[in-house]
């Protein structure tokens, strides 16, 4: 019960990791606030938890929604920046620019507005933590998703921003930076997780929402109280190495 008494906020939460995290924030003592723009989904979700979720309408990139999310809290204390869109898989030569901002103003400009409302309301309720979603596509280069991979490195940066700013307000400010999901996300890019691709990484298989969850929970909670500006990286080892240059074993 690390989060009995507090308020918790998770974006884009109707469905993926974001439902995922409420259901683990709720099950731990947490009033949680579910938020997106699939307000059917949203619903039924925060519903199925029952007391200890609410689902409100939350459209990232519209400060006037953060404005009457935030103005309808007692207190806040953890908020999770999840929304996200993967945005179009095209070529940067043929890329939109309307698209190339869409993704930007979800993934980043959202974020920067939660930090704006949403942290502001947690430093009045006394401080707390926020956990910004970034992807391993904030570490490296993902081919055809320019805007994605660009939105996601700003994320760092501005979590790092953020972490040495509202230190004195009482909030820590981290990133989680996951690999491959099994969610609605990698399934619109075909990826199911059966590819050959999985089964070379030192953990073999596609990440589940469950190992993305537990990282979130652990950073929101007290148990990282001295961890801020810090990046968590959750993707079985697709990062840690060139698995294509491992030698035949001696
Ligand atoms: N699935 C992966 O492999 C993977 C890997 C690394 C990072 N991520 C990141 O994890 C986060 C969660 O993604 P997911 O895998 O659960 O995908 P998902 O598509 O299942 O969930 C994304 C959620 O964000 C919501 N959303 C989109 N635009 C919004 C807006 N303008 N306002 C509010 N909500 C909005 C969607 O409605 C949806 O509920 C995203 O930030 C994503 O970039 C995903």
């Amino acid at each position: 019960m690390r989060f009995a008494g507090k308020t918790v906020l998770v974006t884009g939460s109707a469905k993926g990791q974001g439902a995922e995290e409420v259901r683990r924030f709720a099950a731990e003592g947490a009033s949680v606030v579910v938020a997106d723009v699939l307000d059917d989904e949203g619903e039924a979700m925060a519903k199925g938890i029952g007391d200890a979720a609410r689902y409100v309408h939350l459209d990232v990139t519209s400060e006037e929604d953060w404005t009457a999310l935030v103005a309808s809290l007692d207190a806040l204390h953890v908020l999770v920046n999840n929304a996200g869109v993967l945005g179009p898989f095209t070529p940067l030569f043929k890329s939109d620019v309307g698209a190339f901002r869409r993704t930007l103003d979800i993934n980043l400009v959202g974020t920067f507005l939660g930090h704006k409302h949403a942290g502001r309301k947690i430093s009045q309720s006394g401080g707390g933590a926020i956990v910004n979603i970034s992807s391993i596509s904030g570490m490296w280069g993902t081919p055809y998703a320019a805007a994605y991979t660009a939105s996601k490195w700003a994320i760092r940066g501005l979590t790092k921003a953020a972490a040495v700013e509202l230190g004195r307000n009482g909030i820590r400010v981290n990133s989680v930076h996951p690999g491959g999901v099994k969610t609605d996300m990698t399934a619109a890019m075909g990826d199911d997780g059966s590819t050959d691709w999985y089964k070379r990484l030192p953990v073999p298989r596609i990440g589940t929402v469950d190992d993305i969850a537990g990282a979130v929970l652990f950073l929101a909670s007290d148990e990282a109280a001295y961890i801020t500006g810090s990046e968590l990286v959750i993707d079985g080892g697709t990062l840690a190495g060139d698995l294509s240059l491992i030698p035949p074993a001696p």
